[in-house]
């Protein structure tokens, strides 16, 4: 059933269509073509990563991030439950038994308080989540692994354009990745990068991505035949996508202005109403610069967040609820999850639904969407 105002819409930013056929015309489709190299750089210049490869997806990029780390069985990786399943399933793929962290009630993000108790000498890595592009205590997080040797992951999926005391998110862990799929700020339908901020993962990164080959020092001409060097995949996309996804990035200025001017009209508009309700609004720390990529709000359980939901539809308006507890998952119930394991994602996962937002949501529909969540009755 389509409403009049979907939760999510892909958006263009104009030079698409031209830069594809561009793309066509250079008759360079597989991956990293001119198109590809220009996403890279600019990535590198917006997050300060030391490298940045695109990939088929956020997906791809962490299953990079689990052989770049050389994660096997007997490992154990810390995961925030409040994640997409990519975030554990990169890992677990690799025999890694998946450790479920608790997220703090304020931004939802992996409760550093909590971290400590859960690290093992078999702790191989710990990945966190930005949720909604709002930072995670980064130096906390950073000084924890950092004095036992853990390598921090970032998943930053949501999180580009964001920043934590100022430095991007993306820049902090050994590792990092992002998401092109089309519900982002940026997209190219379906996509991703690698961000690499250890020069020690930055050849083997190049290697694994193209099937284990060293094919991509060859196409710079470091050596004149190339070979397979390593074990490996498929994990770059095709140039014709890194078309679509370059007219995204050279306009994201303007993508993120679009963006913050719905967000905070959510937020003004909804915030005296929350007050009163007791709806929760997103709550971004004052050293927190997020990307606007997510609007939510928190209901008291899952009753009253099923009957918002319902009664948007009603109003066409489609509003949707979001992750739900991975620990509590039949993956995660078979890694040892039981209910009770992670408080604050459990209620999270009951209580939090997500507005529509996407880059051109119309002035006219936003105000449907408000003087709807306005009009709702428990
Ligand atoms: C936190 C997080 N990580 C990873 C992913 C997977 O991204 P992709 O669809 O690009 O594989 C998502 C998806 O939205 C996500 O929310």
């Amino acid at each position: 059933m389509t409403l009049r105002v979907p939760f999510n819409r892909p958006c263009f930013a104009g030079p698409e269509l031209d830069y594809a056929r561009q793309a066509l015309a250079a008759g360079h489709l597989s991956g990293d073509g001119p198109f590809t190299k220009r996403c890279n750089a600019l990535l590198e210049g917006l997050t300060g990563a030391r490298k940045a490869l695109l990939t088929t997806s956020c997906t791809h990029a962490l299953e990079m991030c689990s052989a770049l780390l050389g994660v096997g069985p007997g490992d154990e990786v810390v995961v925030p439950s409040f994640t997409f399943v990519s975030t554990v399933n990169a890992f677990v793929l690799n025999g890694a038994t998946p450790v479920f962290c608790d997220v703090r009630d304020d931004t939802l993000n992996l409760d550093e308080r909590i971290l400590p108790s859960l690290l093992t000498p078999r702790t191989k890595a710990v990945v966190v989540v930005h949720y909604a592009g709002v930072g995670c205590e980064m130096d906390e997080i950073l000084r924890i692994c950092g004095e036992r040797g853990i390598a921090v992951v970032e998943d930053n999926a949501h999180g580009l354009f964001a920043r934590w005391r100022g430095r991007p998110l993306g820049s902090f862990g050994v590792l990092a990745t992002q998401s092109f799929h089309e519900t982002k700020n940026v997209q190219c339908g379906e996509g991703g990068a690698l961000l690499v901020n250890d020069d020690r993962h930055a050849h083997r990164a190049e290697v694994i991505r193209e099937k284990g080959t060293n094919r991509t020092a060859y196409f710079r001409g470091e050596v004149d035949k190339y070979t397979w060097v390593d074990v490996g995949s498929s994990w770059l996309p095709s140039d014709l996508l890194a078309a679509v996804l370059l007219a995204q990035l050279e306009n994201a200025e303007s993508i993120q202005a679009k963006r913050r001017a719905i967000w905070d009209r959510y937020l003004v508009a909804l915030a005296p109403w929350a007050r009163e309700t007791g709806v929760r609004v997103p709550a971004i720390p004052a050293h927190c610069e997020h990307p606007s990529h997510m609007f939510h709000l928190r209901f008291h359980d899952a009753a009253e967040r099923q009957s918002m939901i319902a009664h948007l539809r009603s109003r066409d308006v489609h509003a949707v609820f979001h992750y739900q507890p991975l620990h509590l998952s039949p993956m995660g119930v078979r890694h040892g999850g039981r209910p009770g394991q992670c408080p604050v994602t459990e209620r999270a996962g009951d209580q939090l639904l997500r507005l529509p937002l996407w880059n051109d949501l119309p002035a006219g529909d936003q105000a449907l969407v408000i003087d709807s969540v306005l009009a709702w009755r428990r």
